[in-house]
């Protein structure tokens, strides 16, 4: 049985407390730290070669293999095909962009986007939701939750609606989740709670709520959906002709996508599938900068699991007696207290990777040239960009280095940032940008007013070139 050579294991070294797969856990009860999902991989079949997964490029009447997640189910047995839950997630592309590469300052074909945007709920979390559920399902639950900045609550939604195998709830802050997500979890049916207060508050009242009515917990705490997500990269070094990049460059909120890429390259260069790991840059805004701060500022490190808790932990007891909250345009990732740290300081160090900070301003500008040079991405996935442009002009990132940008949500999910900045002016930016500190909207293609008359239309066509 599959189950048999997968277990939950304790990520903090001195504990390392084992679980079967079967348990339901966010943390382990011994030391209270973040769990991972491993495996006895001399047990399991795992191919010998990335291209082995190509073949079912011809089977894709098979749902399993028609998922762009469960294609590489090797890579991720903790449950049996017939346990699976998908709905078709991971139909992703991987894309050369050549004005974006002139933006970020890398040869023209060096600059990739990775959409994760076309996945059915529009965002990346459908490449984890569909192992949650999975999850959800081998454990026998009628009801799932999580608390969400909006993209999490649309891919729970969704995995309820479009499975009807289990009833969902989800917990969202007041205020500051886009319209986009906010409408996919309402027209789902979902149960949608809308706490007084902002993701941090919505994620610490779902756990509990979940204990106390035991009730699923999807959020990335939830260490099953981390292995869906490690899929993203697989698609990648797939786009790529299983040639690895250069760089991963991924916007951070939670960390669980970033925890997830360190989790996914690590154990493939295990399995001897690939011979070297990319590097990996981990992007903040501004308004939300805890991993920056912590990593960056304050020098916390991996340290081979030994990380440096007293002063992680004074560092959120400032925040809090400060009542320092996070604020940012890119409201998918307003996050705090990211619950994923240790896990995204383990992919660092994995990965040799970086991380920064960017402008609400930075962001949107580099919004305008993802969706002028492609299919364009939310504010929080246009993170990835910015940080690619600052780490090239830092010299970091080299012109001739091979450079993947993780476009983690749809355009669509929250239009209002995007009118708001292309119907911005150089002299009347858009009162809700203007109010949260953007001063320029460089790339703006505003809509242009004409009258109802054919003439006028006519010479205002001609006068726009
Ligand atoms: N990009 C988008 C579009 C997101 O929705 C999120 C997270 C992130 C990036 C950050 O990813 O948490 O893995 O570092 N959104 C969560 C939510 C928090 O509730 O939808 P991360």
């Amino acid at each position: 049985m599959p189950t048999e050579s997968a277990y939950q294991i304790c990520i903090n070294p001195a504990c390392r407390k084992t679980y079967s797969v079967d348990e339901v856990l966010s943390g382990c009860t011994q030391c209270g730290n973040l769990l991972d999902i491993a495996y006895d991989w001399n047990k399991l079949p795992v191919p010998k070669s990335l291209r082995e997964f190509e073949a079912r490029w011809s089977s894709r009447s098979n749902p399993l293999d028609y998922s762009g997640v469960w294609r590489f189910r090797e890579l991720m047995r903790f449950a049996a095909d017939d346990q699976i839950v998908t709905i078709g997630e991971g139909q992703t592309q991987l894309r050369a962009t050549a004005s974006v590469a002139k933006y970020v300052g890398v040869k023209d074909q060096n600059l990739l986007l990775q959409y994760e945007g076309l996945n059915p709920s529009g965002s990346f979390k459908d490449n984890g939701m569909t192992a949650a559920s999975t999850h959800a399902r081998m454990v026998g639950a009628k009801m799932t939750a999580c608390a969400s900045t909006g993209n999490t609550s649309a891919s729970l939604a969704i995995y309820g609606s479009a499975t009807g195998l289990f009833d969902v709830v989800v917990f969202v802050g007041s205020g500051k989740i886009a319209f986009g997500k906010l409408s996919q979890a309402l027209d789902y049916g979902s149960k949608t709670l809308q706490i007084e207060g902002d993701f941090d508050d919505a994620l610490k009242q779902v756990r509990d709520v979940c204990k106390a009515e035991k009730i699923y917990l999807c959020n990335s705490v939830n260490p099953f959906r981390l292995e869906g997500q490690k899929s993203i990269m697989f698609r990648v070094l797939e786009g790529l002709g299983w040639d690895v990049p250069d760089w991963i460059v991924a916007p951070g909120g939670n960390l669980g996508n970033s925890s997830a890429f360190g989790k996914a390259f690590s154990e493939l260069k295990e399995l001897g599938l690939i011979s070297r790991i990319p590097r990996l840059a981990v992007i903040n805004a501004a308004g939300a900068n805890t991993l920056n701060q912590l990593y960056g500022q304050q020098g916390i490190r991996w340290n081979g699991g030994y990380t440096d808790d007293a002063k992680i932990d004074g560092f959120f007891d400032v925040m809090d007696r400060e009542n320092r909250r996070a604020s940012t345009l890119a409201t998918a990732i307003e996050i705090n207290r990211p619950v994923n740290l240790k896990k995204c300081l383990r992919a660092l160090d994995v990965c040799n990777g970086v991380v920064r900070e960017v402008s609400d301003q930075a962001i949107l500008d580099a919004k305008a040239k993802i969706g002028a040079g492609g299919f364009g991405c939310e504010p929080a996935s246009a993170a990835s960009v910015a940080g690619a442009r600052l780490l090239r002009e830092e010299g970091i990132i080299a012109p001739s280095d091979r450079v993947v940008c993780i476009l983690t949500g749809h355009q669509l999910k929250d239009p209002n940032a995007t009118v708001g900045y292309h119907s911005s002016l150089p002299h009347r930016i858009d009162p809700k940008l203007a109010s949260m500190g953007i001063q320029s909207a460089s790339f703006a293609n505003g809509p242009v007013p004409v009258p109802n008359n054919l003439e006028r239309i006519l010479e205002v066509l001609r006068e726009l070139g």
